[in-house]
């Protein structure tokens, strides 16, 4: 029951970042420049989803809530619908679907190549999020395949530092919140691995995933 309130409050809230651009651009709210402001928006939705996705082991472990696993599959497939919104806001709205220019950007600019490819790295997650592909690929494989969203954590946050012109402030405040959980997973991961073998401590946590 918990956790089936807790999924419903998720996905509504989570559909309030979409509600608010369709708000804003259906009574002219979006500014002087509206392409700007949706891929500002959709990109922070991405970035902010993706963090709160790797917030999520961290959190069930420090306050044992462990249902909490239960609604990490929807967070992360919400941060590749935004991801996807931004894409889309860029070919779309920015290049009106001229693959050519497209690929000339992805190529150019260093930030757009980045970015470019942490979106691409979520797009096998989002594939395989599925209670199938858990057991087609094993829980192992099915995790290390998963541990991709750290890099693209790391290639969001870069992402945005380069392509800020002046204040670092924000992508700052994002990349330290990604080094701390990276840490925390670090030190988790040696903890475990001092605790027990390798092997027992990833099927362990191949066992809790398959519970999501
Ligand atoms: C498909 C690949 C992507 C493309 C083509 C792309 C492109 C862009 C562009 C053109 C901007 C605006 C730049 C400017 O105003 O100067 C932007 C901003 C941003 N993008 Fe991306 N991006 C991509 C993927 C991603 C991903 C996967 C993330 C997160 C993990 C992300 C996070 C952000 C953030 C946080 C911003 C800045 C938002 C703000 O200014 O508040 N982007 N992106």
């Amino acid at each position: 029951m918990k956790l089936r309130l807790t999924k419903i409050a998720i996905f509504l809230a989570a559909l309030v970042p979409l509600a608010r651009l369709g708000w804003k651009a259906v009574h002219g709210g979006l500014g002087a420049n509206p392409i700007e402001f949706i891929t500002h928006s959709t990109g922070d939705w991405t970035l902010i989803l993706v963090l709160a996705t790797l917030s999520i082991t961290p959190l069930r472990r420090l306050t044992r809530q462990y249902w909490l696993i239960g609604v990490r599959r929807m967070v992360g497939l919400f941060a590749f619908f935004y991801g996807t919104l931004h894409f889309l806001t860029f070919i779309w709205l920015d290049k009106f679907f001229d693959v050519h220019e497209m690929l000339k950007d992805i190529a150019k600019r260093p930030f757009i190549t980045v970015g470019f490819s942490a979106f691409v790295l979520m797009i096998p997650l989002a594939l395989t999020s599925t209670t199938a592909s858990i057991r087609r690929l094993g829980g192992q494989n099915w995790q290390r395949l998963h541990r991709l969203i750290y890099l693209t954590g790391i290639l969001g946050v870069v992402h945005y530092l380069w392509l800020v012109k002046a204040d670092r402030r924000k992508p700052l405040e994002y990349g330290a919140v990604l080094a701390i959980l990276l840490l925390y997973r670090l030190v988790a991961w040696g903890l475990e691995r001092r605790r027990e073998p390798a092997s027992i401590s990833e099927s362990r946590n191949a066992a809790e995933i398959t519970k999501g």
